[in-house]
């Protein structure tokens, strides 16, 4: 645990040391759990934003994006439930004055028992070596029976409390567990409450004609309320499907572990509309669509797993999350969800619309039936963010700490580095420079460090390539190339750069993988 926490503080200083992600005003001592994407982080923000809209809607030719406003008509929110039911249930400590999410510290309890099981997995995997089975190891050890019997019946306790509405049970379920305070040890709760997550706003500037907004938790609405405008005017026929990016806002009652959980974050969601008794097809194509996406990134098949919903959201009939190893353990990072007719048909009884589609296979109309995927993009930047950030040992017996991100998401993809700044060589940079940022983000780094320092630093960045222009440029045209993940250098001409940096950072190359 103490090797997670001092993995995760690592990660939090490198974001902000190497110019990736600053506290949200930081001179007045932040504001919790807002931030605030610096000159690197925008870049790969950008990227993974862009490698997403690619891969859901320029490679779909069913799929298409809108950008829908933040600020929505009041009703919204009160036929999509979220007025009435977008609560997370919340304890306070008496002796801390700390509040928590409940379900949270239920969920955490069952995360130390799940490290027990990881734990015995190991020993048991030093023990047989390579005759070890991990998938009968789970299914037959008595000792993990034991711990996976145990975390079943505390979850599915907590579900049926929650879905019950049996905030006392919840309590009960705390205190039965011993479920200490955090950060203080104290045992001594309070009941727990509802909270509503949404901000709320003003909206005109007389208090008598003003009107109660809210700043939307989801970019999902957005999308439901202009279904019938985009199937019209995109003559779209089922199934189809309608994707945005774009700002979400909750008052997080656990507004800790950096941009995992934030006030105001993004979401990328594509909601894909269907005949209804089809969402199981279409579910489990989703499911499988969406994890190859994150396979195509390559950072390592172990480190993504399935959790299925047992409490569904009030809109779904089945719900998925896609979980990825953050730093501090398998936690959700999209959610696929089957969410039936439900928005629509609120919708059509919120506002009296008719939100129908007339399919002329059938010769009839009805509301369709919904598929959602929904990534937080800041989620995904932890996600790629912690899983490239390594210290090496070399072979010369030092180290080095090197962000390995993929390279398609890299904020900059190469740095041209004069070796001295005299004999022309600085002007070749900059042509060099000059030619390769039509293309790709590039940078110069012509500061008076020796080169090695300067290799080390953009390691450190996350930059897959540096060009070294010397001496024997001026003679044959010819640079230094050097391979941020191997270190591997190589002698190549100016002209072929492009070509060489290209290979590694298409997108085409990376999402044909899919
Ligand atoms: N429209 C469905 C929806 O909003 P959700 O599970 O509440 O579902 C979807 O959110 C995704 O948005 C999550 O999987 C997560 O990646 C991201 N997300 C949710 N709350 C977040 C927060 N407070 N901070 C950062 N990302 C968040």
């Amino acid at each position: 645990m103490a090797k997670q926490e001092d993995q995760f503080k690592k990660v939090i200083s490198h974001a902000k040391e190497y110019g990736y992600i600053f506290q949200s005003s930081e001179i007045y001592d932040g504001l919790s759990a807002v931030y605030d994407y610096a000159q690197n982080g925008v870049e790969l923000k950008k990227n993974i934003r862009e490698y997403w809209w690619k891969a859901m809607v320029q490679m779909n030719e069913n799929i298409v994006g809108i950008d829908a406003s933040i600020l929505m008509h009041p009703t919204t929110w009160k036929a999509s439930g979220h007025v009435d039911a977008f609560n997370d249930p919340l304890i306070d400590n008496k002796d801390s004055k700390k509040r928590y999410r409940a379900d949270v510290l239920v969920e955490d309890y069952c995360a130390k028992i799940e490290a027990k099981i990881d734990k015995e997995v190991k020993k048991a995997a030093k023990r047989f070596g390579d005759s070890f089975d991990k998938e009968q190891f789970l299914a037959t050890n008595g000792r993990v029976l034991g711990y996976q019997e145990k975390i079943n019946s505390i979850l599915s306790r907590l579900a049926k409390s929650l879905e019950n509405e049996d905030l006392a049970d919840v309590k009960a379920l705390i205190e039965e567990l011993e479920i200490a305070d955090p950060l203080t040890g104290s045992k001594n709760w309070t009941d727990v409450k509802q909270f509503n997550l949404m901000f709320g706003t003003q909206l005109g500037a007389s208090a008598d004609s003003s009107m109660q907004v809210y700043l939307r938790p989801e970019t999902a609405q957005g999308i439901f309320v202009n279904f019938l405008n985009v199937q019209k005017t995109g003559r779209m026929k089922i199934p189809f499907g309608i994707a945005q990016t774009g700002k979400a806002f909750r008052n997080e009652i656990v507004a800790r572990q950096f941009i995992f959980r934030m006030r105001e974050f993004e979401q990328m969601e594509m909601q894909f509309f269907i005949k209804p008794g089809t969402q199981q097809e279409w579910y489990k194509h989703w499911k499988e669509t969406r994890l190859k996406w994150h396979l195509s990134l390559g950072m390592g098949e172990d480190n993504y797993r399935f959790h299925d919903h047992e409490k569904l959201a009030h809109y779904a009939d089945a719900a998925a999350d896609i979980e990825f190893k953050f730093p501090f353990g398998f936690k959700e990072l999209e959610g696929i969800h089957s969410r039936t007719d439900f928005d629509l048909k609120q919708h059509e009884e919120f506002s009296g619309k008719k939100l129908q589609y007339f399919d002329h296979e059938e010769n009839k109309s009805y509301v369709p039936y919904v598929l959602e995927t929904s990534i937080g993009l800041d989620r995904m930047f932890l996600a790629v963010f912690s899983n490239s950030l390594q210290e090496e040992e070399l072979e010369n017996g030092t180290s080095r700490v090197v962000l390995k991100l993929p390279a398609v998401l890299a904020p900059v993809k190469a740095t041209i580095m004069p070796l001295t700044n005299k004999d022309g060589l600085p002007e070749i940079a900059q042509k060099i420079y000059k030619e390769l940022r039509w293309e790709f983000n590039t940078i110069i780094d012509d500061q008076g460090v020796s080169i090695g320092k300067r290799y080390r630093r953009q390691d450190a960045a996350g930059t897959p390539f540096c060009i070294t222009v010397d001496h024997d440029t001026l003679e044959d045209n010819t640079v230094t190339i050097r391979h941020r993940d191997s270190m591997e250098q190589k002698r190549v001409k100016i002209d072929d750069l492009r070509d060489i940096i290209k290979q590694e950072v298409d997108m085409r190359t990376w999402l044909m993988k899919m």
